[in-house]
């Protein structure tokens, strides 16, 4: 019956709690429950009210907006009849505010290699690279293709792009030249952006040999920008290709930002779609601006004296609004790392943090998961003292990664912010104020202001409080997706045809009777053992909480009898894969959370499969639990050879 209702059941009791502590409590922006508590429903009895305050106050306007929100489901327009820029937003109006020779941007590459940018740099470097694309002929609503290393000149061609109403299209570099020419067919990309190669593990990957094959099916592409990086040898192709450094010494340094309307075109991101042809999410320049800098300084409770360690690459929303949008809005001081966290050692990140004294420090659980198994001894070398506040996103994080986090990272003195959010949603929708609210491993805890998840049933019904159900959002917010490039309908049919009147996010959740969300893992995912539909994260969790697992990932496997019976996958972090250990982790299961939920085989893995941003792919996992040869489309997939190895160390 729960199947056609859309519940998912809840085994998993999390009973800890941590409150923000005093000292951090009193120097936050919003220093507790009852206050954010009363920013919340004075925001969700008048949410254009709200936002339409938030823009006036945090935005540049070149002209004032005249309506907050036109609203013609699915189709949203914020701040209709303003203009403004968001790269003006970003330089201009901080060095109006008196932050030009205040540090921008912390960079080191992965060679060791150092550059300090301030705001007036960032400014210098973003206009003469504006003027550059327009000797390109990039005009107003022209699609740039960016296909670069983390170094300081990726954020500069965003801002670039931003600054001339240009539409940047960032693709992580680590896509296949196929994903490239896939992603600029679809957004009929005028220009890409490259690099020579760029640094991992020690490494150089040739991107430039990858444009190259991928411009040979973009044929809408007429220029590319090549920034020399690495040093290695590279083809250029006359009349196409032109250097970084020759195009900027004979730029303008002069390049005002153009006033533009509020639902112009900011970026396009591409995200895989479940039929494995990707989405380009498309956002727009006022709303998400505000969402960005809004979010990140109220989830990360930013003062003037942080350094903000976001360690997401540009190619990924995460590092949209939190590398770039929302902290150079907010002023702040970011720190940027261009290659892999294990290079030359699997201490990197605590170097860098100790090197650069970072205060905030923003990752991903799979992230963490890995400097787990790496060993607390990498973590102990370094003195981690700098840090104020923990941030994760990305994935659920299990409690026990949590807590090592907390404990280890964090010296059990950092706030964890467990920010649940989607490259669609623009910005961070749910996730605790660090002074305000008191957290649970595992949970995402509170709704931002401004913003209205509900969890309901197949027919739209507010599901109970503690059962599980799918999360929704139920009124438009300034930072959300404005469609996806070039498809409407699809638009339409993936986020609000299924519960009409509200936005679909794919996800299950419960809240429980605090009024925290947990979330359960996509819709998609959920097992369903003899009619009880499990959410994967709760078994998962289970796993970690082992001593001897790293990682976990549970899928339904189709049973004849039960429906589905679970099947789990596992990496260890210490001991050798056994028939006794086997035999431990299901009654470790058992015992964490009942017999419903005892797995039916565990396979002992040396890696999941994983996307290239680190979530894993269940989806692949159900195909081989379920013995099938060929599996579903791996285009995403971020290691092809794990595929083979699953199957190997199944058989052994
Ligand atoms: O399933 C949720 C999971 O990641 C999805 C969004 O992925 P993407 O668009 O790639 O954006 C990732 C960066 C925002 C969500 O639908 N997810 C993200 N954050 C969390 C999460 N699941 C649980 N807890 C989170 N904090």
């Amino acid at each position: 019956m729960s199947e056609q209702t859309g519940h998912v059941d809840t085994v998993m009791v999390e009973q800890r709690i941590f409150p923000p502590s005093q000292s951090f409590a009193s120097r936050a922006s919003i220093k507790s429950l009852s206050e954010y508590q009363q920013l919340y429903d004075a925001a969700a009895a008048d949410l254009e009210g709200y936002w339409a305050a938030e823009a006036r106050q945090h935005l540049h306007w070149f002209e004032p907006f005249q309506k907050t929100l036109q609203w013609d489901e699915p189709f949203a327009q914020w701040f209709v009849g303003g203009k403004t820029n968001a790269s003006y937003n970003c330089l201009d109006a901080q060095i109006a505010a008196g932050r030009g020779d205040q540090v921008a941007i912390l960079w080191e590459g992965e060679p060791g290699d150092t550059r300090t940018l301030t705001y007036r740099d960032l400014h210098c470097e973003v206009c003469k690279f504006a003027n550059v694309l327009k000797s390109l002929g990039v005009q107003p609503g022209d699609v740039v293709s960016i296909y670069m290393p983390m170094t300081p000149e990726l954020p500069v061609a965003m801002l670039a792009c931003a600054r001339i109403g240009a539409v940047h299209s960032v693709i992580f570099a680590g896509f296949s030249a196929e994903a490239v020419a896939d992603r600029n067919n679809d957004a009929k990309a005028k220009i890409q952006l490259t690099s020579d190669g760029l640094y991992r593990r020690g490494k150089v990957l040739p991107l430039k040999d990858t444009i190259d094959e991928a411009l040979a099916k973009s044929s809408t592409v007429e220029k590319c920008v090549v920034l020399k990086r690495a040093g290695n040898a590279v083809q250029m192709k006359n009349g196409r290709d032109i250097w970084w450094h020759e195009a900027m010494a004979q730029a303008s340094t002069d390049c005002p930002a153009t006033p533009l309307d509020s639902e112009t075109p900011l970026f396009i991101l591409y995200t895989s779609g479940s039929t494995g042809k990707p989405k380009g999410i498309r956002h727009t320049t006022a709303g998400y601006n505000l969402y960005a800098k809004r979010t990140f300084q109220m989830v990360f409770d930013h003062q003037d004296d942080d350094i903000f360690w976001c360690t997401a690459d540009c190619g990924w929303i995460t590092g949209h609004s939190y590398v770039v949008y929302g902290p150079l809005s907010a002023g702040a001081k970011i720190l940027m790392y261009e290659g892999a966290p294990n290079w030359p050692e699997e201490d990197r990140f605590w170097a860098l943090i100790e090197k650069y004294r970072v205060t905030i420090l923003y990752t991903a659980p799979t992230a963490i998961r890995a400097f787990i198994k790496w060993g607390d001894h990498h973590v102990d070398k370094h003195d981690l003292t700098s840090l104020r506040l923990l941030g994760s996103v990305g994935e659920g994080i299990n409690p026990e990664a949590w807590m090592w986090y907390y404990n280890k990272i964090g010296g059990g003195r950092c706030p964890i912010v467990d920010t649940w959010w989607q490259t669609e949603t623009g910005g961070i929708m749910m996730s605790p104020l660090p002074g305000a609210i008191a957290t649970k491993p595992g949970s995402c805890t509170k709704p931002l202001p401004g913003v209205r998840p509900r969890i309901v049933d197949e027919k739209g019904q507010d599901v109970p409080l503690g059962r599980g159900g799918m999360l929704c959002i139920d009124h438009p917010w300034p930072g959300m997706l404005r469609g996806i490039w070039g498809d409407d309908a699809r638009y339409k049919e993936q986020y609000w045809t299924k519960i009409p009147g509200m936005y679909l996010t794919g996800d299950n959740a419960r809240c429980d009777t605090d009024g925290y969300f947990w979330i359960m893992g996509r819709i998609d995912d959920v097992i369903n053992v003899s009619g009880h539909r499990l959410s994967t994260i709760e078994v998962e969790s289970a796993l970690v909480s082992h001593p001897s697992v790293a990682e976990a990932a549970a899928v339904g496997k189709p049973d004849e009898i039960r429906g589905q019976v679970l099947s789990v996958f596992v990496t260890l972090r210490s001991g050798q894969p056994s028939d006794e250990l086997r035999t431990a982790l299901k009654m470790h299961v058992r015992k964490e959370i009942g017999a419903l939920a005892q797995p039916d085989d565990i396979h002992f893995t040396s890696a999941l499969p994983k996307t290239r941003s680190g979530k894993i792919m269940r989806r692949l996992l159900r195909d081989i639990a379920s013995g099938k040869e060929q599996v579903g489309d791996t285009t995403t997939l971020e290691d092809y050879t794990v595929l083979a190895k699953l199957r190997s160390d199944d058989e052994s």
